[in-house]
């Protein structure tokens, strides 16, 4: 029996399980992973246009993050405060649109999650470098809380956080690698969440990189 580089491919590709967080949200452990080269091939389209930027707080610091957006509605952060807005800040034009590949993964992420209504108005593109985090906090900038978020994890591993509806509720650690994807909704949709500090861990698509795309119903 020959072995070639496509075989190879597909034995690295393990069929996608789910695992449930909470009520309302669940790990779709690897859903995205068969899509991961395309997926990053339109990430860098969509950056090509809006560039990823280190933004800044309300309170003046830096993200240690940079993000991009790509649909109707970009999520903003500076020191007038966080916004969904219609156009990109930085090259004042409107923001990329989505691309199909998104929007299609987004939607069954969702249906398979149990929310089969989900139609993103708007994607927030994450790169972490090693040394890159995001702290705890919610997403409340959206109007509708009925809609549920839909986070992929690309490249490097990482270590989410999913904690309580305070800030103080100790969170639960949940490694989420390549591939998977992280849906919270419901009784969840409020949860404070965010990432531990990226490791040095090269992914043989990235390298030393970790993009998440979060993709929200925003107005
Ligand atoms: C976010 O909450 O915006 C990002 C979380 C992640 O990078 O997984
Ligand atoms: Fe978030």
């Amino acid at each position: 029996m020959t072995a070639d580089f496509s075989d190879n491919l597909f034995a690295n590709l393990e069929e996608p399980w789910a695992e449930p967080l909470e009520d309302g949200a669940v790990v779709l452990r690897r859903f995205a992973s068969a899509s991961g080269p395309a997926l990053l091939d339109a990430i860098n389209r969509v950056t090509e246009q809006a560039p990823l930027r280190q933004m800044q707080t309300p309170g003046g610091h830096t993200m240690s993050a940079a993000m991009a957006c790509c649909g109707p509605w970009g999520w903003v952060t500076d020191r007038q405060g966080y916004r969904y807005q219609q156009t990109d800040p930085l090259t004042g034009q409107t923001w990329p649109e989505m691309p199909d590949i998104f929007r299609d993964l987004a939607r069954d992420a969702a249906a398979r999650a149990g929310y089969p209504d989900f139609e993103p108005d708007a994607c927030l593109i994450n790169r972490y470098l090693p040394g890159a985090r995001m702290g705890l906090h919610q997403d409340k900038d959206e109007t509708d809380f009925s809609q549920p978020i839909v986070s992929v994890s690309l490249g490097s591993p990482i270590v989410f956080q999913f904690g309580g509806d305070r800030r103080s509720d100790r969170p639960q650690k949940v490694p989420l690698e390549h591939g998977d994807v992280v849906v919270w909704g419901g009784s969840s949709r409020l949860r404070y969440h965010g990432v531990l500090t990226l490791k040095s861990l090269a992914h043989p698509l990235t390298g030393a990189c970790r993009y998440n795309l979060t993709f929200r119903k925003a107005r």
